[in-house]
């Protein structure tokens, strides 16, 4: 189990990236924040499906926290995410300070568009400008062939579909499907934070999906929504931010679902905090069982 070259600065790796590539290889990328667990194996296993060679960043990215508590909170086990990295083959791990990705005098930022102004992006000011703005970073830096983003993370993947059909930037995204517990909750760096009473309480966030499902196999947008919300009132200590019915490719809430029963067509999400932890999940509304 080779250990992964390690880089902190992006001129380092910008280098070992263009040696790799002129020798013929192709680069998948995974960029995370770290406190990796088994979704992101997942996320580095399909980039070795279709890669000769993955990169993982690790880089708790200070421009997409709205707040300062959540930023400080993250957690960050550097030694733990490099080891998992070497068990799961990675050749290298971009993990740079703060200053080295924001030097001073950096001010020049990207914008996502309209895709940003609902669900995260509405409950989280400047979230999606700050993930754009380094994932355009990450990509110029490494130059991969392709990037792989989880689903669960719905909206980040579309806007950075978004930003590199619209800036031209030449990597391919690739979505993987989201990795769950056996209760269903959806694996997240932050379900490490949850203690055993919050983590019980955490099922309430798959639950509602669940309901909000069933329901909509014969109901309305509404029955669906309020399917989910029941669940997330019978569960005291998670409180909803939103729960979205929404058309997967303009992310705008959907008003009907006549028509639209059909997997692939209809996405439902949500944001919860359980306890200080915020958590999202979201499905596809008429998923094939
Ligand atoms: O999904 C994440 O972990 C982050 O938003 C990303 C894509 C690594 C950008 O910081």
């Amino acid at each position: 189990m080779p250990t992964p070259i390690v880089f902190s600065t992006p001129d380092e790796q910008r280098s070992w990236a263009d040696d790799v590539r002129r020798q013929g290889s192709t680069i998948g990328f995974v960029p995370t924040m770290g406190a990796l667990h088994r979704g992101h194996i997942a996320l580095i296993d399909h980039a070795h499906s279709l890669a000769d060679v993955v990169v993982v960043s690790v880089f708790v990215n200070p421009r997409q926290f709205n707040q300062r508590a959540d930023f400080d909170a993250y957690p960050r086990p550097i030694d733990d995410d490099v080891q998992q990295c070497a068990a799961a083959g990675v050749a290298a791990v971009f993990a740079p300070t703060g200053a080295a990705m924001y030097p001073q005098g950096f001010e020049t930022t990207v914008t996502a568009g309209p895709l940003a102004s609902t669900m995260e992006g509405a409950h989280r000011d400047g979230h999606f400008d700050g993930v754009v703005t380094v994932l355009t970073k990450l990509f110029s830096i490494l130059r991969p062939d392709l990037a792989v983003f989880g689903e669960k993370d719905f909206q980040q993947l579309a806007i950075v579909r978004r930003l590199v059909t619209d800036l031209d930037l030449d990597v391919e995204i690739v979505g993987a499907p989201t990795v769950r517990e056996p209760d269903g909750l959806a694996l997240s760096s932050r379900n490490r934070r949850l203690d055993a009473t919050a983590r019980a309480a955490a099922r309430a966030v798959p639950r509602a999906l669940d309901a909000a499902i069933a329901a909509a196999r014969d109901g309305s947008v509404d029955d669906a929504l309020r399917a989910a919300c029941d669940v997330f009132d019978a569960a005291p200590q998670v409180h909803p931010d939103y729960v979205e019915i929404f058309d997967p490719n303009t992310l705008r809430p959907v008003p009907t679902l006549e028509g639209r029963r059909v997997p692939g067509t209809t996405r439902i999400a949500t944001a919860a905090h359980v306890g200080d932890v915020r958590l999202i999940d979201n499905r596809d509304l008429f998923e094939r069982a």
